[in-house]
């Protein structure tokens, strides 16, 4: 006889996954908000070899998980498994957060432009966007997202440098003529009369050489972010606060990008403030 009782309520679960997913910060931002907010729920990281990603995520729904963040290497293969994919993670041709929806549909989204635009907000909150050129460094996954945000939040000129030059060629191709791609030679250049100035490569992390950009066209008051934020200050921000530039350093993107999927997962909007900074960096 099949029981019909009803299902107990379980406590809801949420992943980061990922291959490797050890380093992840995520588990702890997210289990912060959770005993932050008495929510009895639990967010693990889910370490899931490329092979195994869509038998992985059709068990998940299954098995009491709500949501997921996917992170290296899986962002931009998740969008084949989605049944729903936003406009922008689809422009961006990667996702970083899932919804299993009650349906039973898996909705794949991009946040991370949002994070990165509500870092900026949160540090810089006079930064008018509107006000003139904005200048990305990189045209990695990073940048795309970057790169999406900006254009929506109404800069009036993106520029674009990357050291492969064919991937800044593609972003204009698919972004629109409002991008303007420079040489890697050329990037110094394209930072005279930036409003805005984006570090989105790698360069810069502990262990690895400095970004390599002369900055001497960078302006005083001109806001300069970097995505890098181990460490906080990079040689980047560094150089740019001596030329008495306004920086914003890239922790906060991490922290804010998590905050829909959250919110979505547990049905609580979490807060970003200086204390999950100090636990995230613990
Ligand atoms: P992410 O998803 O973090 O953006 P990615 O797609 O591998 O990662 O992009 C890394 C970015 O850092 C790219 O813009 C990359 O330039 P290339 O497209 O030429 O690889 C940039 N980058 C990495 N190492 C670099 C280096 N030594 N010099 C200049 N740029 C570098």
């Amino acid at each position: 006889m099949v029981d019909s009782t009803p299902a107990p309520k379980h406590a809801p679960l949420a992943a980061v996954i990922g291959w490797p997913i050890a380093h992840s910060r995520s588990p702890r931002l997210h289990g912060h908000w959770l005993k932050r907010y008495g929510i009895a729920g639990h967010y693990v990281p889910l370490p899931v070899m490329p092979e195994h990603l869509a038998e992985v995520l059709r068990a998940m729904p299954h098995m009491g998980f709500v949501g997921a963040n996917v992170t290296i290497p899986h962002k931009e293969s998740v969008l084949a498994l989605a049944d729903v994919v936003t406009d922008r993670a689809a422009l961006i041709g990667a996702a970083n957060t899932l919804i299993f929806r009650a349906d039973g549909k898996i909705h794949a989204d991009n946040t991370d432009g949002y994070g990165f635009i509500a870092n900026i907000r949160q540090h810089a909150p006079d930064w008018i966007p509107g006000l003139g050129p904005a200048a990305v460094i990189g045209a990695g996954g990073a940048a795309r997202a970057v790169v999406a945000s900006l254009l929506e939040s109404g800069v009036p000129e993106l520029r674009i440098a990357n050291r492969t030059r064919i991937r800044a060629e593609q972003i204009r191709s698919e972004f629109g003529a409002k991008v303007v791609v420079y040489d890697w030679a050329q990037a110094g250049n394209m930072l005279e009369g930036a409003m805005t100035v984006v570090n989105a490569t790698s360069m810069g992390m502990q262990g690895k050489p400095p970004l390599r950009v002369p900055l001497d066209a960078l302006a005083p008051g001109t806001l300069v972010t970097d995505l890098v934020y181990t460490p906080l200050m990079t040689p980047f921000l560094t150089e740019a606060q001596a030329r008495g530039c306004e920086i914003v350093d890239g922790l906060g993107m991490l922290l804010h990008q998590a905050t829909p999927g959250f919110e979505r997962w547990f049905g609580q909007r979490p807060e970003v403030d200086d204390e999950l900074r100090r636990i995230v960096l613990a």
